[in-house]
């Protein structure tokens, strides 16, 4: 097929072809280093034993040994944090080594979505691997392109990061870790934030009022040191989750929550140092399965408009200084809603509607330690009028957001309308918030 001029041509070029070859082999000869190394016996790490990557040498890992830059930065950045770690029981960092980051323990890989066939860091699932290290600090913020991070169960220490330059982030997790400082104010800038989970740790002082402005889904900030009132601004977050328990918060719950009335589904206010009335506001949130304002200084009369609460299954308000009469319109949602339990114990309450008896009898509702005339297990008649006696300042709201077919007022016993859909009793997400594993 070829002609001879071309035949001669093709032969010169394969001469030349076998000297580079030669040359090529002459300049990458093994140092005795390097040869001793090879014959050291491998490391157990299955990325060696699947043969799917170059074995790390022992120079300078250069950009050229990755599949892409963004690869070889994600790895320099988790080589640096790998020698601040001082505590790894579980050996996770043993497969932090060669140059695939995406394949370490704890790491996945995405193409960020302004780029093409550019996988890397995207995601940091660290959730009960216990490791500790001084500061978050230089790792979460040096990946550029990361959208989640979780880390329950671990043992870092320091502040939250300032990760106002990660563009894509939207979910973090630092849930039961050694976290302090005030609240993470830096994170007032991520718009993209769905999902913020900082709920034991350390933190102190104010929650900040941006904190719900952000198109938060999910914000779980129980068993911190947060005090100070919750800000009022929470009307205007679309939050479907929300734990504020066993915090130092003051102030009362703001009428505001009202307004999350199309997105609230569960809130945690348990065991705080909240005061004042309980806004009837509370009685507009139609959505709402988990209401919980038990251990807290809560006064008032429980709303008419709490009667309008037609998905709530657990209702929570034990172990305030609740007083007056439990009204019918809120026992009645047993039959025409979702309710499940009603904790009323240890406050101040003398009377309670007629439908609530039988839930009584069905320890759906519980009313120990009130003042409750007929009723054992109350408190000591002195103790109820030293409370009773005392001035008293919430209004009584006649306030009722929804048509009820239980007037109240009379206490009649009507015939009940169809049932609501029953409840789904499914486990409830912030309640499991409150203990200190991982809940996604
Ligand atoms: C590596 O694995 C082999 C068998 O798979 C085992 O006998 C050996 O102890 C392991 N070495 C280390 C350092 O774990
Ligand atoms: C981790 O490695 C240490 C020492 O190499 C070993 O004693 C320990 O059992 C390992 N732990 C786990 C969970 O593999
Ligand atoms: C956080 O980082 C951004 C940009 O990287 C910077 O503008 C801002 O001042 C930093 N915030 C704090 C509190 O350090
Ligand atoms: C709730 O929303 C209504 C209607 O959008 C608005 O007029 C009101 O000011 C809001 N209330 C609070 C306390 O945010
Ligand atoms: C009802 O709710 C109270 C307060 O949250 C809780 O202590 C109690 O265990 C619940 N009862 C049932 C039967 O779930």
């Amino acid at each position: 097929m070829f002609n001879s001029k071309e035949n001669t041509m093709w032969m010169m070029n394969l001469r030349l072809l076998l000297i580079l070859l030669f040359l090529l082999v002459l300049v990458t000869r093994p140092t005795s280093q390097e040869l001793l190394d090879v014959v050291q016996p491998p490391s157990n790490d299955s990325q060696w034993q699947c043969g799917c990557e170059t074995p790390p040498s022992h120079g300078e890992a250069s950009p050229s040994d990755f599949p892409n830059l963004l690869q070889y930065n994600a790895y320099k950045v988790i080589q640096r944090f790998k020698k601040t770690i001082t505590s790894d029981p579980n050996n996770v960092t043993a497969t932090w080594v060669g140059y695939r980051p995406c394949t370490d323990k704890g790491f996945s890989c995405e193409t960020p979505p302004d780029r093409k066939n550019t996988p890397t860091i995207a995601s940091v699932d660290f959730n009960g691997f216990h490791l500790c290290a001084p500061t978050l600090s230089g790792f979460l913020d040096q990946l550029p392109d990361l959208a989640i991070f979780h880390a329950n169960s671990n043992g870092f220490s320091g502040t939250v990061p300032n990760l106002t330059s990660l563009p894509f982030f939207y979910e973090l997790d630092v849930s039961n870790n050694l976290l302090t400082g005030q609240f993470p104010s830096n994170l007032l800038t991520l718009d993209e934030l769905l999902f913020l989970d900082i709920r034991y740790n350390s933190f102190a002082g104010s929650v900040p009022a941006g904190i719900f402005w952000l198109g938060l889904d999910v914000l779980f900030l129980n068993n911190n040191g947060f005090s100070q009132p919750i800000p009022a601004s929470l009307g205007t977050s679309p939050v479907a989750y929300l734990t504020l328990a066993n915090n130092g918060f003051t102030g009362s719950i703001p009428a505001s929550i009202g307004n999350t009335s199309n997105t609230l589904i569960e809130v945690l206010f348990l065991n705080n140092r909240l005061s004042g009335c309980l806004p009837h506001e509370i009685g507009l949130l139609q959505k709402a399965t988990v209401f919980d304002a038990g251990a807290n200084h809560i006064t008032g009369t429980i709303p008419l408009s709490f009667g309008c609460l037609k998905k709530v299954e657990q209702l929570n308000l034990a172990g305030n200084l609740l007083y007056g009469h439990v009204p019918s319109v809120v026992c009645n949602l047993a039959e025409t809603g979702s309710l499940l339990n009603l904790s009323l114990s240890d406050n101040y309450f003398t009377s309670v509607g007629i439908s609530c008896w039988e839930l009584i009898e069905n320890k759906v509702l519980d009313v120990s330690r009130n003042c409750i005339v007929g009723l054992p297990n109350q408190r000591s008649l002195l103790e109820c009028a030293r409370f009773l006696l005392k001035p008293k300042c919430c209004p009584l709201s006649a306030y009722i957001p929804c048509p009820l077919n239980h007037p109240d007022s009379s206490d009649d016993v009507l015939p009940l309308p169809a049932p609501a859909a029953k409840p789904t009793g499914q486990a409830s997400l912030t309640y499991n918030a409150i203990h200190n594993t991982h809940s996604k």
